[in-house]
């Protein structure tokens, strides 16, 4: 077999970084922090997803603070760990690779205990009850105000100058899926009636004044990304007129490109995935508070949805219509002829989660012609694995008796 897909081994320009060939390794949060420590097993994570030939991989997610975590083993951009992320950004370096530190803060999307979280209240877009405090006893959030706005740009700011100083190549900075950028973007977590609610363009004013600010610090040297939900997935929430216009606002704030998700953690978390978690995930709690809780609040989406690839292509093709920004597509790439028909869209790039667990030498044999369609049958077992002491990993890879011990052990937890 020769390789097929000549145009994706083509070297890209983002802002002030040169990819070596248009594929991003997406953000699949590998866990392996146990305790905030910087595994060893998550730095071979990355300079295997490199050595596998990807041209950027992105490490997730890294809070900007001990409170932006959703979980309490989970990386942090601070002082502490730049030694430890300075080894993991240089064994993707002697691979030829570049690295992204995906910033994120949680907001109200957590799940620290009150021992864990510094703040009364989680902080988020508006306040009032927090449905996914039913679960972490934290029923209540903090509606943030203008200077929380004011410290909040200074925290994100300060991880990605961290994130220089780690020796990352690129930051993505994470206004989808339901985290703090997210909530104020969206219509189901923003409520305001100032200056940063009401229409999108409003919605969007407070993380286009993170972008800026992020830009104006690290923006000559690393790669500034932005990540988002092109729709929420769910009526109330943002459609793609919304996301159209969210992207035209991050072209004119100057982001570098945009990689297209779609969907929310908790309302939607198929439409992330393009699929429904493994049914045993799905299946409600059996604690009944927390049952009703969930279904009154329609905390998650019970109706099965199955995998199609591609299944983000129609409306990320209305987003390439009107940015000329650089644009990552996303979503069911799973061979030759998906990364073929993305580029031939007008995509610069394509980015890649699942496969890249599944196989990180997916792009090589792409490359050297030698693989086509990946072995990944987007079951999703992988996101329940993501806590588990070992880490984020592809259950059809793990041996035998283990993956299926280490995936139920998941599945009990994910579930409790
Ligand atoms: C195990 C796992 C963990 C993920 N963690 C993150 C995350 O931390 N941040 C994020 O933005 N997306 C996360 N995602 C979503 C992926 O980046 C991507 O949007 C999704 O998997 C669809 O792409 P795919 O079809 O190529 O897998 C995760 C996906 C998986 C499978
Ligand atoms: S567990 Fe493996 S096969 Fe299933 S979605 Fe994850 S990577 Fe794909």
């Amino acid at each position: 077999m020769t390789q097929s897909i000549p145009q994706a081994f083509e070297p890209l320009a983002i802002g002030p970084l040169k990819l070596r060939n248009r594929f991003i390794k997406a953000a699949t949060n590998e866990g392996m922090c146990k305790k905030g420590i910087i595994s060893k097993g998550l730095a071979q994570f990355h300079a295997g997803i490199a050595q596998g030939g990807a041209a950027l991989t992105t490490v997730a997610y890294c809070a900007t603070s001990l409170d932006g975590r959703t979980f309490v083993d989970q990386a942090v951009l601070n002082e502490a760990n730049v030694a430890d992320f300075r080894a993991l950004t240089d064994g993707v370096h002697a691979h030829g690779g570049a690295v992204c530190a995906q910033v994120t803060h949680a907001g109200c999307f957590t799940f620290l205990s009150h021992d864990d979280l510094q703040t009364s209240r989680p902080l988020s877009a508006s306040g009032g009850f927090n449905k996914v405090g039913v679960l972490s006893r934290r029923f209540t959030k903090k509606r943030m105000t203008q200077s929380d706005m004011a410290a909040m740009t200074e925290e994100f700011v300060q991880a990605c100058v961290l994130a220089r100083e780690s020796g990352f190549d690129a930051v993505e900075l994470h206004m989808g899926h339901g985290y703090l950028l997210s909530q104020f973007v969206s219509p189901l977590y923003n409520k305001r009636r100032d200056a940063y609610g009401g229409n999108i363009a409003k919605r969007m004013k407070f993380p286009a004044e993170v972008l800026s600010r992020v830009l104006d610090a690290v923006g000559n040297d690393l790669a500034v990304i932005v990540k988002y939900s092109i729709t929420d997935g769910v009526k109330a929430g943002n459609g793609i007129e919304e996301g159209i216009e969210v992207a035209r606002i991050l072209e004119r704030t100057g982001a570098h490109m945009a990689v297209l998700s779609n969907g929310m953690n908790v309302e939607s978390v198929s439409g992330i995935f393009g699929s429904s978690l493994p049914s045993e995930v799905r299946k409600p709690p059996e604690n009944w508070v927390i049952r009703l809780g969930m279904r009154m609040q329609h905390m998650a989406d019970f109706k099965p949805v199955t995998f199609r690839e591609m299944y983000l292509l129609e409306n990320s093709k209305r987003i390439r219509e009107a940015v000329r920004m650089p644009l990552a597509y996303l979503g069911g790439v799973q061979n030759v002829g998906n990364v073929r028909s993305a580029l031939d869209a007008g995509f610069d790039a394509v980015a890649l989660g699942r496969v890249l667990v599944h196989d990180a030498n997916l792009i090589e044999g792409w490359r050297s012609g030698t693989a086509d369609a990946s072995g990944c049958t987007a079951c999703n077992h992988c996101v329940t694995m993501m806590y588990s002491p070992a880490g984020t990993a592809c259950i059809e890879r793990m041996d035998g008796a283990s993956s299926k011990a280490a995936a139920q052990a998941n599945l009990i937890a994910a579930s409790a």
